[in-house]
């Protein structure tokens, strides 16, 4: 059987996103269909759009996705219909080298569904990150699929599946902030928001947010920032060693992607501190820094990729902490919007309007 259902689909470079019908199949071994309930706009869409990922349109855009499993093919032990699910970019395989050293972003076997969705004329589709949710329906392997407790709101749940987790999980993971720990976080959008709040789970003493924009400051405020500078007024790497006693952050996490600020969160670790890059610059980009600077000051350069976060330890967790309300992932979804209002989210994401907007289906 397939089913019909409304998708948000990018036919070509740079080209508005259109509201189409598709064709879902039915799961085969391995795979699983998710009634999406929810689906956060990424910048990672905006990309796929552009054509700055790759070329193989159409794309079936969406990855930041709640929903519900619809149904299961053969071999599917893990989930079952009815269970509310996270998904996460794609199944990793738990055997080879990368996952057995706790680095599944790394597995060297990762698989999304075989079968494909297609257009209504039988055009293949390309689901962004292996998944494609901004769509009633899609189809997964089902490894892309963890349980979590349901929750009232699909949005916030859905947060966790991409931007939100990979902030919390370059603060508690990679950056392994501890207690007491000074954190300074550079960039303040939906990725640094949610580091600001992995920090103060992980019991930071100090969360400096440093932004070019106050609005993003008002809201890293709410999620627990503790100082906040705007680096278009000041000199972000002078004002963190200052709110340090002179030293730096022993953790500085890095989330917008860019020569000038990548830089600055080199400077402002204290001497031993740890640095993590979460932001992607693009391929273009250098960096040139006195090598002395880089021996002298001691500590690590790290890399975050998914906030090294492992969907069926992780995505539980924070879901335990939002219902306690411990962890306010509410605070991230500016707006909820339909599947027909995409391209208006990418818009307003473009002017800096929002942390997400999320699709409600
Ligand atoms: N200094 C400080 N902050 C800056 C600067 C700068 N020079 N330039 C931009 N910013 C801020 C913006 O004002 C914005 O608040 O960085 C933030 C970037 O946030 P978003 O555009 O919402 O992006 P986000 O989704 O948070 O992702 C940030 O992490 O995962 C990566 O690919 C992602 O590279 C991107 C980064
Ligand atoms: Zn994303
Ligand atoms: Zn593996």
């Amino acid at each position: 059987m397939t089913h019909q259902v409304r998708a948000v689909v990018a036919r070509g470079k740079g080209a508005p996103v259109s509201l189409e019908t598709i064709i879902v199949p039915d799961p085969g071994p391995g795979e699983a269909l998710v009634k999406i309930e929810a689906c956060g706009v990424c910048h990672t869409d905006l990309h796929y759009r552009e054509g700055g990922i790759n070329d193989d349109f159409p794309f079936l855009l969406g990855h930041e996705a709640a929903g519900v499993v619809e149904s299961v093919g053969e071999g599917v032990t893990d989930v079952a219909p009815g269970d509310f699910v996270i998904l996460n970019w794609r199944a990793v395989c738990g055997q080879c080298r990368a996952c057995l050293r706790g680095r599944p972003w790394y597995c060297f076997n990762t698989h999304n569904a075989k079968q494909k969705m297609t257009l209504t004329d039988g055009t293949e589709l390309s689901p962004a990150l292996g998944i494609g949710a901004f769509a009633e329906k899609t189809l997964v392997a089902a490894g892309q699929c963890t349980k979590v407790d349901r929750t009232a709101s699909a949005a916030a749940a859905g947060l966790l599946g991409c931007g939100v987790m990979a902030g919390i999980g370059a603060a508690i993971n990679t950056g392994n902030v501890g207690r007491g720990d000074s954190v300074a976080v550079i960039g303040c959008g939906g990725v640094g928001a949610a580091a600001i709040a992995g920090s103060n789970l992980a019991g930071a003493a100090k969360v400096i947010a440093v932004d070019i924009d106050d609005r993003k400051l008002e809201t890293a405020k709410k999620l627990g920032a503790t100082h906040t500078v705007n680096s278009k007024d000041a000199d972000a790497v002078e004002a963190i060693r200052e709110l340090t006693g002179g030293f730096g952050a022993d953790v500085v996490i890095e989330a917008v992607g860019r020569p000038e600020t990548y830089k600055q969160a080199f400077y402002a670790r204290d001497l031993a501190g740890t640095v993590v890059l979460v932001g992607v610059p693009t391929p273009e980009m250098k960096l040139e820094l006195p090598l002395l600077d880089v021996f002298g000051r001691g500590g690590a350069l790290k890399s975050s990729w998914y906030g090294d976060c492992l969907p069926s330890r992780d995505f539980p967790m924070l879901i335990d902490l939002y219902l306690q309300g411990r962890l306010d992932l509410d605070a991230f979804v500016t707006e909820t919007i339909a599947l027909d209002e995409v391209e208006k989210a990418f818009e307003r994401m473009h002017h800096g309007d929002v942390l997400r907007s999320v699709v409600v289906i």
